[in-house]
C-alpha cells in the first residue's frame, strides 16, 4: 500500500529526537503505551505467505468494518523485550520462542503467520528503529509487541481472507504499579480464565478481556491481580491474569502442569531451566489452592511482569501473607535470569540475541 514508507526515505528525525534518548522520565516508566517513532506492518499474501513488510511510522492502521479481528476476535499477541546493556549493546530475550508460540497459536486460530526469520527479523527492524526509547541499562526495557490480525473481511463466522501481522515497542518499567512491595492475589471462584478446548494454551486476544471485570473488581478491594482457577473442579491454580504461577516448599519449586488452558510462559520456561541449573527439583503438575496457601513462597514470572513475589493470597475471604523476607529462592532465580541477560552469567541455551 502507498502509505508505506521504508526507513531510508522517511523524514529526517526532528533534532531533538537525534539525541541518543528521548526526554523521558526513564525513572518512572510503569507498564503503559508510549507513541514511539516505527512500527513495523506486513500483509499476507494470496499464495499464503506474507509480504517483506516495511516500517512506517507508528500511527493508526485502516480496517475493514468486516475484519475478522473485530468482528470475532481471529487475533494474537505476543511479547518480547530488547533491553541495553552499558556498553550500549542491544539484546532480545528469546524471541524464537515468542515467533513459535504465535505459529502455534495461529494454527489453533485458524490464521497464516510469518515465518520465524520473518517474525525475529520485524523485531530486529523495529528495535533498530526506536533505538532511543530504549531506556537505559537497569532502567527498563523495549517492550515488544507483535500483533496477528484477521484483517481481512468477513461476515459469516470464518477465517479471515487476509492476515496482518505489525510490531510495535513501548519503554516500560514495572509492570505492576506498586512493584516495590510483593503481589497481593485474589484467588477468584466465579470467574475462569480458560477452559479444557479453548483457547487459554495460547495468545488470543480473546484471553484478556474476559478477565478484565475479575480483575476490576479485585483492584477495587486493593489487589494486585487475580489467580483463576480450573473451571471443571474449581480447585487447582491455573495463573494470573498475564503470568504463570510458582510455589516454592523447601527446595522444590512447582507450577501449574499446562494441559491447554495455561499460558506457556517464556519466562515461565526459563525459570524452570534455570531451577534445575542451580539444583532445585521441579514439578509440572496440578496444583490445589490449598498447597499454594502452604507454600514457602510464592511467585509470577511472565515477560511483562518479569518474576514477582507474591506477598499474600486471598482465598475465601481468608488473606495469607507469605514471610516476605524469605524470599529468598525466588531472588536467587530472579538473580540468575537477569544475570544471563546481562551477560554476567554464561548463556548456555542461546537464550539471547544480539540486535
Ligand atoms: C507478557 O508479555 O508478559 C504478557 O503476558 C502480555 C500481557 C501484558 C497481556
Amino acid at each position: 500500500s502507498n502509505n508505506i514508507t521504508p526507513l531510508s526515505t522517511l523524514q529526517p528525525a526532528p533534532t531533538t529526537r537525534e539525541n541518543e534518548y528521548e526526554e523521558i522520565d526513564w525513572d518512572n516508566l510503569g507498564f503503559k503505551v508510549t507513541q514511539t517513532d516505527y512500527m513495523f506492518i506486513a500483509k499476507s499474501t494470496l499464495d499464503g505467505n506474507f509480504e517483506q513488510g516495511q516500517l512506517k511510522p507508528f500511527g493508526n492502521i485502516q480496517l475493514n468494518p468486516s475484519a475478522g479481528i473485530l468482528n470475532y476476535g481471529q487475533g494474537l499477541i505476543e511479547g518480547t523485550k530488547a533491553y541495553k546493556r552499558e556498553d550500549g549493546r542491544i539484546f532480545l530475550f528469546r524471541p524464537h520462542d515468542s515467533s513459535i508460540r504465535m505459529q502455534i497459536g495461529a494454527e489453533r486460530m485458524c490464521m497464516l503467520c510469518p515465518s520465524v526469520d520473518q517474525f525475529v527479523d520485524a523485531i530486529k527492524q523495529t528495535v533498530l528503529a526506536n533505538k532511543r526509547w530504549i531506556p537505559p541499562a537497569g532502567k527498563g526495557t523495549l517492550y515488544i509487541r507483535p500483533l496477528l490480525m484477521g484483517s481481512g473481511a468477513v461476515l459469516g463466522v470464518a477465517p479471515a481472507p487476509e492476515y496482518t501481522f505489525l510490531v510495535y515497542a513501548c519503554p516500560v518499567g514495572n509492570y505492576f504499579k506498586d512493584a516495590t512491595g510483593a503481589l497481593s492475589l485474589y484467588i477468584e471462584e466465579e470467574v475462569h480464565r480458560a477452559a479444557c478446548g479453548g483457547a487459554g494454551g495460547v495468545k488470543s486476544i480473546t484471553n484478556y478481556a474476559p478477565v478484565m471485570k475479575a480483575m476490576k473488581n479485585a483492584k477495587g478491594k486493593g489487589f494486585t491481580d487475580v489467580l483463576y482457577l480450573d473451571s471443571v473442579n474449581n480447585k487447582y491454580i491455573e495463573e494470573a491474569s498475564c503470568s504463570n504461577i510458582f510455589l516454592i516448599k523447601g527446595k522444590v519449586i512447582s507450577t501449574p502442569k499446562a494441559n491447554g488452558t495455561i499460558l506457556e510462559g517464556v519466562t515461565k520456561k526459563s525459570v524452570i531451566d534455570i531451577a534445575h541449573d542451580l539444583g532445585y527439583q521441579v514439578e509440572e503438575r496440578s496444583i490445589e489452592v490449598e498447597e499454594l496457601i502452604r507454600a514457602d513462597e510464592v511467585f509470577c514470572t511472565g515477560t511483562a511482569v518479569g518474576v514477582a513475589l507474591v506477598g499474600s493470597v486471598t482465598y475465601k475471604a481468608r488473606r495469607i501473607e507469605y514471610k516476605i523476607s524469605e524470599g529468598i529462592i525466588t531472588q536467587q532465580l530472579n538473580s540468575r535470569l537477569v544475570e544471563i541477560q546481562r551477560g554476567i552469567v554464561e548463556d548456555k541455551r542461546n537464550w539471547i540475541v544480539e540486535v
